[in-house]
């Protein structure tokens, strides 16, 4: 496979990774695997923390700790003031939409490739404050059609237009610069989740012309589980959106019936934070921007158009993503076989994969016409001998589990 990545970079990059000797690890898409200088961040700060303190160790580490800002703007192109850092992805969403005055019959225009949480807060805001979802026709090609979202921004005039860059149960990838542009003709908040795009994707806030981006950073971006990020446009801020549930890091308790909330993003942020995680992630960030985002995008791209060309040779295989441009979230199913089944054999030879069901994404898949996908995300790390292993074991797998079915179908005759 010809990528901008030479054969040596690449080992150079997995012995870079204890998890690469022991596992085929085409999960990214859940949690990435880490890589030796984002462990050692992160282990490096709780030995501090044991020996000296853990509010000392942050003290200690204050001047590290205020250059995540820095190199997470520099990630997202935008000024460290415009980054909130957060639990994970849903918490950087959930701080962003609680901020948005919603009164009854606001309108919230959607896609039908929304994340599965984003589109449960929704609900959760027309049973509490009567709110109106709406949602984007999606193109024959797959996703959103942009003549259609164009035209529900003018009909509809939504308070929040949230889009979903890629959502967690196919690799569609949305046309976000093309959705940028339309949304710059409209007076709306713009919430983007770029939860599976971070640290796959290139992403530029100028570009992308959103109000709101919310990435968790365990997944393509390969941190440690626990830490997220909100980036929050000058817009925003200058208009004074706060959190509903702002603390005493967002805000000055300054008399009693009194607060006045802080300049920038640390509004959105809370007081307490797991600064051993934080460290980790300002690592993998580094990392990320090290290894080239442009570099990893291609790759990625190289190795998923792989994997579904390899994957389309098994018969009886459906591969289910649909889109005019695809990611490394690749999608299938199997009529007749069960996929917790698959999952568990193939991890039982060390290769994780997840899976997928209707409810992680009802208006998909009910359109697709599928109840389960299982989900296999290789990163720039991975290689093509490893698709190649999990493919065969993909293979045997099949033919043992749809002997296991004939054998139990016989059974039930005799019976
Ligand atoms: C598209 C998308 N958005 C949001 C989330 C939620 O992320 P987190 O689990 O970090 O809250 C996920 C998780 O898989 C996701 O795939």
């Amino acid at each position: 496979m010809n990528t901008t990545f030479s054969d040596q970079e690449i080992k150079e990059l997995r012995d870079e990774t204890p998890g690469c000797t022991e596992v085929n690890h085409l999960n990214n898409a859940g949690a990435a695997l880490m890589p030796k200088p984002i462990l050692d961040a992160i282990q490096q700060h709780i030995e501090l923390e044991g020996r000296v303190g853990g509010y000392e160790a942050a003290d200690i580490k204050k001047e590290v700790i205020k250059e995540l800002y820095t190199v997470t703007a520099k990630m997202l192109n935008c000024k460290p003031h415009n980054i909130a850092y957060t639990a994970n992805a849903t918490d950087s969403y959930t701080r962003a939409i609680s901020a948005i005055p919603f009164e009854r019959g606001d309108i919230i225009l959607t896609t039908n490739d929304d994340f599965i949480s984003n589109q449960i807060q929704f609900l959760s805001l027309v049973k509490r404050f009567g709110v109106i979802v709406k949602h984007a026709k999606n193109a024959p090609g797959g996703g959103v059609d942009l003549e259609d979202l164009d035209a529900q921004l003018y009909q509809w005039k939504p308070k929040l237009l949230a889009i979903t860059h890629i959502p967690t149960n196919s690799g569609l990838v949305q046309p976000v610069e093309e959705i940028g542009k339309i949304v710059s003709k409209h007076d709306t908040i713009y919430i983007l989740d770029a939860c599976q795009s971070a640290g796959q994707i290139p992403l530029d806030v100028e570009k992308l012309n959103c109000d709101f981006l919310s990435v968790t950073c365990r997944k393509f971006l390969r941190g440690a589980r626990g830490t997220g990020f909100l980036y929050i446009s000058d817009k925003v801020l200058d208009k004074g959106l706060e959190p509903l549930f702002i603390d005493m890091r967002g805000a000055d308790w300054v008399a009693k019936d009194q607060y006045v909330p802080r300049d920038g993003a640390i509004r959105f942020e809370d007081w307490e934070f797991a600064y051993a995680l934080l460290l980790g992630t300002k690592a993998a960030i580094e990392y990320y921007l090290a290894v080239g985002p442009e570099r990893i995008w291609n790759r990625v791209q190289l190795l998923a158009d792989y994997t579904r060309k390899q994957l389309d040779k098994i018969p009886n295989l459906r591969l289910l993503d649909k889109g005019p441009q695809l990611c490394s979230l690749i999608t299938f199913t199997i009529p007749g076989l069960n996929a917790e089944q698959i999952k568990a054999e193939l991890f039982k030879r060390k290769i994780n994969v997840v899976t997928s069901y209707r409810n992680f994404a009802v208006i998909d898949f009910d359109e697709k016409g599928v109840e389960w996908a299982i989900r296999v995300s290789p990163h720039y790390y991975n290689i093509e001998s490893e698709i190649d292993l999990f493919v065969f074991e993909l293979i045997q797998v099949i033919q043992l589990l749809s002997s296991r079915t004939t054998t139990d179908n016989k059974l039930q005759t005799v019976n």
